[in-house]
């Protein structure tokens, strides 16, 4: 396909991969569309490890943007993502400072505290991956989107979850009807969605390049699953490991008897 060859592992990698892995699915497109809408303020709320805000920060350094990015997260957990240990922040906090101190803010709390660093009229591209009630996800958006510049972007993670209280999908059913918007459909699925009563040419460009969007969907799910396999591997090492230990005491009992 023209523009995407063996060479584009820029969309591929990542240099820092930490579990949970299921945003992964969305990195080489989202690399993608940095670089087509060259953001100048980018905000995320909901970090966690961190595999999105670097997907993000990896793809602004690559195209020589000039791009602030502030990451939103009281890093406690939810009921969702269940609650994770402090060293969680504290090793991306280490990561960020060492390599993207110039552009990346960590806001440390909660999403509704934040808002207000914000002026009116000034984020270009939200990423909201918070909780995912529908009623979280509405008020989150509902807070940021005085924030957001007209022909902003607002992504949004999740919405082809329709387990438990997952609400994602019912609201981006009701934003999708309002917005110019498309949908990334691997994974649990991602929105993208256009801040404006119609659509534009870059936005159209993006969103018509089916094919261009599906292969960096298969590259986004290549990514994602070697992660799993490489920590399945670990995980069945130390199991494999911790019985050939069990086994060994077992064999010393015998021959001390
Ligand atoms: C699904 S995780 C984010 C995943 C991340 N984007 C990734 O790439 O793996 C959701 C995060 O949102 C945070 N969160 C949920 N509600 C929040 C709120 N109201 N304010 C701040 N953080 C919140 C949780 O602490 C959790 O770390």
């Amino acid at each position: 396909m023209k523009g995407l060859n063996k060479k584009n592992t820029k969309y591929e990698s990542l240099a820092r991969i930490k579990p949970p892995f299921c945003w992964l699915n969305h990195t080489p497109f989202v690399k993608y569309l940095i670089e087509e809408i060259k953001p100048g303020l980018v905000v995320e709320l909901g970090t966690h490890s961190g595999n999105s805000l670097i997907s993000i920060l990896e793809a602004c350094q690559s195209n020589n943007l000039n791009t602030k990015v502030y990451a939103i997260d009281t890093w406690l957990g939810d009921n969702h993502s269940k609650n994770y240990s402090d060293l969680i922040y504290h090793d991306l906090f280490s990561y960020v400072k060492l390599n993207y101190a110039d552009n990346c803010t960590l806001l440390k709390m909660t999403f509704e505290e934040a808002v207000a660093s914000f002026s009116d009229n000034s984020i270009d591209l939200l990423h909201i991956d918070g909780y995912h009630t529908y009623d979280a996800v509405k008020k989150d958006f509902e807070d940021y989107l005085p924030k957001m510049k007209t022909n902003g972007i607002v992504l949004f993670h999740d919405i082809l979850v329709k387990d438990s209280d997952f609400g994602v999908h019912i609201f981006w059913e009701e934003l999708s009807n309002k917005y110019p918007s498309f949908i990334q459909d691997n994974g649990t699925g991602l929105g993208v969605l256009l801040v404006s009563e119609s659509s534009n040419d870059i936005f159209d460009s993006i969103r018509f390049e089916t094919d261009k969007i599906k292969t960096f969907s298969l590259m986004g799910d290549v990514l994602r699953y070697k992660e799993e396999i490489n920590d399945l591997n670990l995980e069945l090492k130390f199991y494999q490991k911790s019985r050939i230990i069990k086994f060994v005491k077992k064999i010393r009992g015998v021959f001390r008897k």
